[in-house]
């Protein structure tokens, strides 16, 4: 698998990278450990989790399953040198039996009311169980899940910047963020010496977003364009299918994802995407990554989230596909 650079770093990771939210979930141990060897298989190496994965799949926790099940695959298999991994922190909600209802369902309202945040103790804690569960020593790319305007940013730059210190951590990212958060990280960062993100994580997919979204989750026009002007901080787009919608209308509609896309902007968008996914002889939900992959400015690293292995192997094509300058164009300029 080709590699890009992360930020400029000199770093170079995989192409695509392999989200391991749902592995110990909706995932079972045998298809992710499946999952992950193919992956290792065809020369991806970066894999990405969260200290909360999944809680809200495992009633009477707080998540670690997903970490715990990559602990034991790499232990397994030697293979923790093969695997440039990354992992966050400061999204598990405070636990509260009312997280779950009778039938198991999570309160997601409560869980955002309640997020441990990303305070220095609370990411010192955070850290140092992520490590537990994965057996290292160290994480090479660590996030902040969700930005925290609770906390001091002054706080949570100088813990994070320990723990580069410390070397328990390679590189630091933030995830689901307003581009004006990650301009004051920066100057905050500049002006104290302190460890500056090199990785944004984001939603980040062909359709786009409806300007009254206003999800500091979803990377905008104006995300898009600080990125394109700061090529040390690489976009890493979760979510880049939206769940798979892009090949059935029938998957679309009601999908709580198209919450923030419907509309004619992404009815025009997914005409082009069906009409050059036919000409390319893939599928749309192939075509999207592809596309991703072939954003110059700003690069954008395609973060997928396979739950079986057919969807894995569903999502392979996507690195072969040649998109001509015409095509690549006509993507570009679908829309309203
Ligand atoms: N930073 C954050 O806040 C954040 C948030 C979300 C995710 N992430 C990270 O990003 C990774 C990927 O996110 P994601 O799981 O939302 O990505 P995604 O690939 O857009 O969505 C995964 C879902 O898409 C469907 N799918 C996947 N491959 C398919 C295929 N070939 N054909 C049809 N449907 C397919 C499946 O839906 P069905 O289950 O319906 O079949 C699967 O559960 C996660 O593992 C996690 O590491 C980060």
């Amino acid at each position: 698998m080709q590699t890009i650079e992360l930020g400029q770093t000199g770093q170079h990771v995989s192409r695509m990278a392999l989200g391991a939210m749902q592995m110990g979930g909706a995932t079972d141990e045998r298809d992710s450990v499946h999952i992950l060897d193919r992956y290792l298989e065809i020369g991806g190496s970066f894999v990405d989790t969260a200290d909360c994965y999944e809680w809200w799949r495992h009633p009477g926790t707080l998540g670690g399953q997903s970490e715990e099940l990559l602990g034991r695959w790499m232990r397994a298999g030697d293979r923790r040198e093969q695997v440039f991994l990354a992992t966050k922190g400061s999204a598990g909600p405070v636990f509260s039996p009312q997280l779950w209802d009778d039938e198991g369902q999570p309160d997601w309202d409560l869980a955002r009311r309640t997020f441990e945040g990303a305070g220095a103790d609370t990411l010192r804690h955070a850290l140092d169980g992520s490590l537990r569960r994965l057996g290292t020593d160290h994480v090479d790319l660590y996030y902040v899940h969700v930005d925290d305007r609770n906390t001091p940013l002054e706080e949570t730059l100088e813990a994070l910047d320990g723990f580069v210190r410390a070397g328990k951590v390679r590189y630091l990212g933030w995830s689901n963020v307003r581009t004006w958060r990650l301009e004051r990280i920066r100057q905050l960062c500049e002006r104290h010496g302190w460890t500056l993100p090199v990785a944004v994580q984001q939603q980040h997919s062909y359709l786009r977003p409806g300007a009254s979204t206003g999800s500091a989750s979803i990377a905008g026009y104006e995300q898009l364009d600080y990125l394109r002007e700061h090529r040390d901080q690489t976009l890493v787009a979760y979510s880049p299918i939206l769940k798979g919608v892009y090949d059935s209308a029938a998957k679309r509609d009601g999908h709580w994802m198209m919450g923030s896309y419907s509309g004619p902007d992404a009815d025009a968008r997914l005409a082009v995407l069906a009409e050059v996914a036919s000409e390319a002889g893939v599928t749309p939900n192939q075509l999207v990554p592809a596309w991703l992959m072939d954003q110059e400015s700003p690069r954008v690293l395609p973060l997928i989230g396979p739950r079986t292995r057919a969807q894995f192997e569903d999502a392979l094509p996507a690195l072969d596909v040649k998109l001509s300058d015409e095509q690549l164009r006509r993507l570009d300029a679908a829309g309203v």
